[in-house]
């Protein structure tokens, strides 16, 4: 059996792009442009705001427990859940014991999320979690509905932040994708928004707001898009978007 990049290129899930490492140059910040820079730490000041009424925050796409360190100072319980279990591994294995009662690092999916919380957080309401899913790992997700049906059924209020479909995000995604080597690089555009992709599994989508919204309404979830730094775009459920937008207008 090969094992290399190559031999997951037909694996049509995101979680076969990153198990192989053909997605591992997205966390490397030497390829971030400005505008990713600015998102990220835009991003960082959404999730402070959001996590404000909350005890528990769920990152989806947690890579290797990414928050869970600003999660343990802030005195949140932390769930970090990520498809690829040497991922999940390095990461549990950098908690420091003190943490580990505090955080979590679960081997899942987005579409599983609803299942993962009940049997993680058993006995926790749903009013006391937030799901958060960072830096555009919703766009990764093949299963797109699956995982909309999840996290609806979950209860639990969502911030979810990826990009907007603007030519100034569009311009700044391709200089990340292409800084991480994926070659050639191609952009679909349709209703739903728009992908780059490439021969090596690379899918990532902008999804365009109305598209989202209208997908989290099909399962009884309203969600509204909240624009931040230049090229970033959250959803959110209502609770939490008076205080999210204060926080983008200052
Ligand atoms: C944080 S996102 C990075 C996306 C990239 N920054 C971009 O612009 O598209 C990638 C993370 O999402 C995870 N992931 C992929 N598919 C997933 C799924 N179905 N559920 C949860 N996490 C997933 C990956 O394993 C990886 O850790």
């Amino acid at each position: 059996m090969t094992t290399g990049p190559q031999s997951l290129a037909h694996d049509d899930s995101a979680a076969g792009f990153y198990a192989c490492g053909a997605g591992d140059q997205l966390f490397s910040d030497a390829h971030f442009p400005p505008a990713i820079n600015a998102f990220l730490h835009s991003e960082r000041m959404l999730l402070a705001v959001a996590a404000r009424s909350r005890q528990v925050i769920v990152e989806i796409g947690c890579h290797e427990g990414t928050h869970a360190g600003w999660c343990r100072a802030a005195g949140k319980r932390y769930l970090g859940i990520d498809p690829v279990e040497r991922y999940i591994q390095r990461g549990r294995a950098r908690l420091a014991e003190a943490d580990q009662q505090r955080c979590t690092l679960v081997v899942g999916r987005a579409e599983q999320v609803d299942e993962l919380i009940a049997r993680e957080l058993a006995g926790i309401a749903p009013s006391d979690i937030l799901l958060f899913i960072p830096f555009n790992c919703f766009g990764n997700i093949t299963e797109v509905e699956s995982a909309v049906r999840s996290i609806a059924r979950s209860g639990c209020a969502l911030l979810l932040s990826s990009y907007q479909t603007t030519p100034a995000a569009l311009l700044a995604r391709f200089a990340y994708y292409a800084a991480c080597g994926y070659n050639p690089l191609t952009l679909s555009r349709d209703e739903r928004g728009e992908l780059f992709h490439d021969a090596l599994g690379l899918h990532t989508y902008a999804y365009h707001p109305g598209w989202l919204s209208a997908l989290f309404a099909r399962f009884g979830m309203s969600v509204q898009a909240v624009q931040h730094a230049e090229i970033g775009q959250a959803f959110v459920t209502p609770e939490l978007e008076v205080a999210l937008c204060e926080q983008v207008r200052r």
